[in-house]
């Protein structure tokens, strides 16, 4: 969009005024009569705040023409915001997004704990067998905020995951998966919001549910996905399969014999080994998908060991050599040339392990990152990592190149306790808008005089590194928040190849009032193009 030297211009206006009028001073003789009425220093020091303020404007002229003027190419209409309320609602962290009703603009999901549903749809928490309040699951136009459908799924949700793949031929393309407390587990057709199948789960009362749901290769040949779910209980994990389409458990509980922690990783190594990752006790630990398949059904499976992996892993503590300092907060994939890496999130430090090997990429860095990571195109189709540095009035956001680990850019920007996760949208120019939520009024030191504390949603883009737009301004504690863009959906519906058309970006938000009311925010206001 801008080479370097215009980039260089925005982000130092004054430079070339700066140049060009010490030449001019160097000749005054030529500008002798023009000077002659003002004292030089007053009007340079004019001239400089006009230069100033002229690239200043023109720098956010740029930004709001190309971000908010010129719409997404044939782009259904929609409104531009909406929002409902859910009176006395339990709103659950969780969004997903996907276009239900086949308008192209990306619909809602989301899940609530209410005695009635909002719409008073003639399901309620009885006729599905629960006790009132219990968890409703609905699905919501993006167009326009109106319900698609709506209906109880369990007494308590702990687990869920959406866009399963089913098999062909069966009733819907995909579906959501959810694991209910205590003991239900159910699959709903994310298109109608119809049952695909319901059973009560096999977990022991006492046993937490560790997240996430994991989606393994197809074990029992029905051409979907098969599920791993992971317990725990008396200080042991255990895992449990399920099939992917009727939802039947598949052999039975298989115990890892280690303690473990939520945050599992499904990851294939080079020679097409499954394992899965985890952190355990302030390590990382990994078993075999094999072994774990051979415990649960007591026959072979598809899967097979990795010979070096195996050397690594301790048999008995299941613990790997993790290059972390601190406990493993965070085990993430990142697309490598010749399969996935592993970025390692410890509590003081982060580092890209090699996905075959486990050895670092680069240096560890030292950081005190207490969120998830996100990831996004700083440079031009170069995935970078964006970790928070610390927290609240610390906090300090840093871009990573993951190839060097090098440090590409880093801001600092306050956040209130409870804001929401990050999130990253491709752009049309090969790299990403980064979206953050802080501390609202960045430039007033004065703390909340009134007492009440805004969140503000801010964009950032590689192409003006020192711009930071505000796009909103909440005071309500937000539940969820999401990025996607249109143009995938079209993928899913249709398993065509995307459309050339560039994809548009798309937030959606959902807040938690104090008074518990929940707005959802489609961003079609913020649409974001860049060329
Ligand atoms: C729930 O809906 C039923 C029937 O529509 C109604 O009688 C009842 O008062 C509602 N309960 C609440 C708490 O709104
Ligand atoms: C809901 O209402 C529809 C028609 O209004 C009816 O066909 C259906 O049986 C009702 N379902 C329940 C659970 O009452
Ligand atoms: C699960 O299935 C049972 C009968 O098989 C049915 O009574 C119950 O309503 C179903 N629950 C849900 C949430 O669909
Ligand atoms: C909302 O938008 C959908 C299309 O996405 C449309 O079918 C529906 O009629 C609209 N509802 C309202 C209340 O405008
Ligand atoms: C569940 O935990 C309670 C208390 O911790 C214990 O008394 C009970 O025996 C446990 N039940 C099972 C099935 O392990
Ligand atoms: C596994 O770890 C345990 C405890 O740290 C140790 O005693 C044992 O020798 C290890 N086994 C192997 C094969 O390294
Ligand atoms: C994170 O912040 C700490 C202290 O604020 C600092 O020492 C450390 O160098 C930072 N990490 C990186 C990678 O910049
Ligand atoms: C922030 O909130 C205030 C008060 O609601 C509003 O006047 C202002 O326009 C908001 N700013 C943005 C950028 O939305």
């Amino acid at each position: 969009m801008l080479d370097h030297q215009d980039l260089e211009a925005e982000v130092h206006p004054l430079k070339n005024e700066e140049r060009k009028s010490q030449e001019n001073l160097g000749n005054p003789s030529k500008n002798e009569d023009k000077l002659k009425s003002t004292p030089p220093q007053s009007r340079l020091s004019r001239c400089r705040t006009v230069a100033f303020f002229l690239s200043l404007f023109l720098c956010l002229f740029v930004v709001f023409v190309v971000s908010f003027v010129i719409p997404c190419p044939d782009r259904p209409a929609s409104q531009r915001m909406w929002r409902i309320d859910y009176n006395a609602a339990v709103i659950y962290d969780f969004l997903a997004v996907d276009d239900i009703n086949g308008d192209r603009i990306q619909d809602v999901l989301f899940l609530y704990k209410n005695t009635n549903s909002s719409n008073n749809f003639n399901r309620s928490c009885v006729d599905e067998g629960f006790s009132s309040p219990c968890a409703f699951a609905a699905a919501v136009s993006g167009a326009n905020g109106s319900t698609l459908w709506e209906r109880p799924v369990a007494q308590d949700v702990a687990l869920v995951e959406c866009a399963v793949p089913q098999p062909r031929g069966s009733e819907a393309p995909s579906a959501c998966i959810l694991v209910g407390r205590p003991g239900s587990f159910i699959a709903v057709d994310s298109f109608t919001g119809e049952t695909l199948w319901n059973h009560s789960s096999s977990f022991s009362r006492n046993a937490s549910i560790l997240s996430p749901l994991l989606q393994v290769p197809d074990v029992d040949s029905d051409g979907a996905p098969d599920l791993l779910v992971f317990t725990q209980e008396q200080e042991e994990v255990s895992g449990h399969l399920y099939s992917g389409s009727t939802g039947h458990q598949i052999g039975l509980r298989g115990g890892l014999g280690v303690d473990g922690e939520s945050g599992f990783l499904l990851h294939v190594t080079r020679t097409g080994a499954h394992y899965i990752l985890f952190p355990c006790a302030s390590s990382l630990c990994g078993c075999s998908v094999k072994g774990l398949y051979e415990k649960v059904t007591g026959r072979d499976g598809p899967f097979k060991n990795d010979p070096h992996w195996e050397s690594m892993l301790n048999a008995t503590t299941r613990r790997m050599l993790s290059h972390s300092s601190g406990a493993v907060r965070y085990l993430m994939h990142v697309p490598g040339n010749t399969g996935a890496d592993v970025l390692l999130v410890g509590s003081e430090g982060f580092v890209l392990l090699d996905g075959q090997e486990l050895t670092p990429r680069w240096t560890p860095k030292a950081a005190h990152v207490l969120r998830k990571p996100i990831f996004g195109h700083y440079k031009p189709d170069t995935l970078a990592v964006v970790v928070e540095n610390g927290t609240g009035t610390n906090r300090q956001i840093l871009f990573l190149d993951l190839g060097t680990g090098a440090v590409l850019c880093s801001l600092a920007l306050p956040s209130l306790p409870g804001g929401p996760l990050s999130a990253s949208l491709p752009t049309a120019d090969h790299r990403s808008a980064f979206f953050f939520w802080g501390l609202h009024e960045l430039g007033s030191t004065s703390e909340t005089e009134t007492g009440e504390a805004r969140h503000s949603l801010y964009m950032f883009h590689p192409t003006l590194p020192r711009v930071l737009l505000e796009l909103a301004n909440v005071s309500t504690h937000i539940v969820a928040f999401d990025g996607s863009h249109w143009a995938t959906a079209e993928r899913l519906l249709d398993g065509a190849e995307l459309a050339p058309r560039p994809a548009c970006p798309h937030l959606v938000t959902g807040v938690w009032e104090a008074t518990h009311l929940c707005i959802l925010l489609p961003g079609i206001r913020w649409l974001i193009y860049w060329f």
